[in-house]
């Protein structure tokens, strides 16, 4: 299973040097990707814990003040970047078409995109799910071979899951994942969203799932410990 980190706008320089270490310490057979800031992403080296960040540019290296290119990220040992994170569609106003020109940079640098989709609770409400969903995915694939839709991996995170400590029923995960599959076959796909060491005995009756984006969690090692341990069971 792969088991993403998002740290998302936490720890500073001392606290990253003490979270690193502890991190380092765990010992799993899942795929560990940690999504740290950038600040901190370029202080991080592993043998077992794979690197990826929260973001990338939609364009090259050049005159892009604040802008972090897929070849910087490349080059620091970035093997994964998270894209389309609600969060960032909601404060930064990224559009679909930005979404899009961030996957295709990342493609073009052999970096693995982890493309965030979800609903908000409106939407769910208003029986949309689907359609958003495949708006968001549509978009974001559009022109890509069929190889590279193979290698992509997609998180599904419905909005109003994030941060909030409630997760969708085990059967909306899996209406939601059969969806995406008709589109991705063959991508790996993520549950996000308050997944945690007390719902994961829930969540590992999903077959269909392929691994975890975990935000909150991320930055609990010990809890994270229990999560992975469970996850292996
Ligand atoms: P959460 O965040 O696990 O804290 O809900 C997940 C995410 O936003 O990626």
């Amino acid at each position: 299973m792969i088991v993403a980190l998002n740290n998302k706008s936490n720890l500073d320089c001392q606290e990253f040097q003490h979270y690193q270490e502890e991190l380092k310490k765990i010992k799993t057979n899942e795929t560990l990707i940690l999504c740290p800031t950038f600040l901190n992403l370029g202080q991080f080296s592993s043998d077992t814990i794979s690197l990826g960040s929260q973001n990338v540019s939609s364009r090259g290296n050049g005159a892009f003040t604040g802008e972090v290119s897929a070849l910087q990220l490349k080059s620091y040992g970035a093997k994964y970047a998270i894209i389309g994170h609600s969060e960032r569609r909601e404060y930064q106003k990224e559009s679909l078409e930005e979404i899009h020109e961030k996957l295709l940079r990342l493609l073009e640098n052999d970096i693995t995109p982890i493309l965030c989709i979800g609903e908000t609770r409106e939407e769910r409400e208003q029986g949309r799910v689907e359609e958003v969903l495949e708006q968001e995915i549509l978009t974001a694939i559009e022109g890509m071979s069929e190889e590279d839709r193979a290698r992509m991996i997609v998180a599904y995170e419905p909005i109003w899951s994030i941060g909030t400590g409630i997760i969708p029923t085990n059967q909306e995960i899996e209406e939601v994942f059969q969806f995406i599959k008709t589109f991705l076959p063959k991508a790996s796909i993520l549950y996000g969203g308050s997944a945690n060491e007390e719902n994961i005995d829930q969540l590992n009756q999903i077959s269909l799932i392929d691994g975890y984006l975990l935000g909150g969690l991320s930055l609990k090692v010990e809890k994270l410990k229990i999560f992975l341990q469970k996850l292996e069971k």
